[in-house]
């Protein structure tokens, strides 16, 4: 199969998942902002280690220990490749939300003073709110919180107001969960590091849909889980630029990451090792490599930028048919900007009403608040359906989805 052939159904025949049906429908997988599929490579893989090579890493002389460890490191190298950073600057984590926790507690808890200013946008996901608003609390921090703009992305004039030599950190989504909307990483950076601050990026949501480069993004940190990229659960990354690992501090203590140890001291392991303590999530980690091999096989991201954003025209275009619906993502004017997800609600019938009545048609949405609970408040909506694509899904999907909308809706 040529890659990128997204519009071939081979590609589609690559994902066990959809083999099956749902209530007698075939599955239509729409929620891939909250998890992507997972394709047949991926998963040998994983069998691959539980049922021929299960064992520790960085322990074990024997045979399948030696090949679990270079496997594992493998993957290290893999992610490394794919977002352009070196191995070393890889931390393997649970995810994007242990990522982000881990910049909290082994960085900005010891880098951050009384008074010291972080400033995230007023759209991130709980995971990029939470952890900032809870070290604000414990250490006396301000938690600047920047509107965004009709265009879904951080107000630049007020970013610009707010930023100062006060501020020590910038965290921000890349790609946002809920509107879709894309930040201009390498622009925002460049202005939170003039400040001096240190920067934080979210990529959670780009990472299966455009190429993550951090050299030229040039932030200090980026976080992605694996799951969101034809990965297993439970396994993600932060990436750490090698300026800024030497001013991170161990919070995790245990087997793996010591050199040596005695009564009074010990030796830590070089970063990244020294930051994953025990057992890590090995099957994980190289599922995860063979996610980065899937991509880099099969996706051209040119070419799945323009399918996606192709089937959220078309869904827009027909959601505009229906009186009682808004669309809350923010659509970029003539689809000139990559987009791939749909936030709408209806003023007539519970967000959680649509997704239930299209989950009996084999058609899984999100419903809800998506983790950006602040956003659906101030815009005084309780709930809303997420629509959110991936390169597998087809324009017969989207035609169905708007099929089954109308008989419910009109
Ligand atoms: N972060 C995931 C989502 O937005 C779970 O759905």
């Amino acid at each position: 199969m040529q890659k990128n052939d997204i519009k071939n159904l081979n590609f589609r025949s690559l994902f066990p998942i959809f083999g099956q049906k749902i209530n007698d429908w075939p599955l239509i997988f729409l929620d891939n902002a909250s998890t992507s599929q997972m394709p047949q490579q991926v998963l040998d893989a994983i069998v691959q280690y539980y049922s021929s090579y299960k064992s520790n890493v960085g322990r074990g002389i024997y045979n399948f220990a030696e090949q679990a460890t270079a496997k594992y490191e493998q993957a290290r190298d893999k992610v490394a490749q794919f977002i352009n950073a070196q191995a070393k600057e890889i931390i393997f984590t649970s995810g994007a939300t242990d990522s982000i926790n881990l910049v909290a507690q082994s960085w900005a808890t010891h880098a951050l003073q009384q008074g010291d200013e972080i400033i995230i946008s007023a759209v991130e996901h709980h995971s990029n709110f939470l952890p900032w608003q809870q070290l604000a609390l414990q250490k006396k921090l301000v938690l600047k919180i920047v509107p965004v703009t009709a265009d879904g992305v951080i107000d630049i004039k007020e970013f610009q107001k707010v930023l100062s030599v006060k501020t020590k950190l910038v965290s921000l989504f890349h790609t946002s969960n809920l509107t879709g909307a894309t930040h201009d990483v390498i622009t925002l950076t460049e202005m939170a590091h003039r400040v001096g601050a240190k920067v934080l990026i979210d990529a959670c949501q780009s990472v299966m849909h455009q190429k993550i480069d951090v050299s030229s993004i040039n932030a200090d940190f980026l976080v992605f889980s694996g799951h969101k990229l034809f990965g297993p659960t439970g396994v993600g990354v932060l990436y750490v630029a090698q300026s800024v690992m030497k001013s991170m501090e161990l919070q995790k203590f245990g087997g793996g990451m010591v050199f040596s140890v005695a009564e009074y001291s010990s030796a830590f392991k070089p970063a990244p090792h020294c930051f994953e303590a025990g057992t890590p999530n090995i099957a994980g980690v190289i599922g995860l490599g063979a996610a980065v091999d899937f991509v880099q096989n099969y996706i051209d991201f040119s070419q799945t930028e323009k399918h996606e954003t192709a089937l959220v025209k078309m869904l827009c275009d027909g959601l505009r048919e229906f009186q009682d619906v808004t669309v809350l993502s923010v659509i970029p004017k003539n689809f000139a900007q990559n987009i791939s997800i749909v936030t709408f609600y209806s003023t007539k019938h519970h967000a959680h009403d649509i997704a239930a009545y299209l989950d009996q048609y084999g058609i899984a949405v999100r419903a809800g608040h998506h983790c950006v609970q602040m956003f659906h408040q101030k815009m005084g909506v309780n709930a809303s359906v997420r629509v959110s694509f991936a390169p597998y899904n087809t324009v017969k999907e989207v035609e169905f989805l708007l099929k089954m909308l109308k008989t419910f809706l009109n």
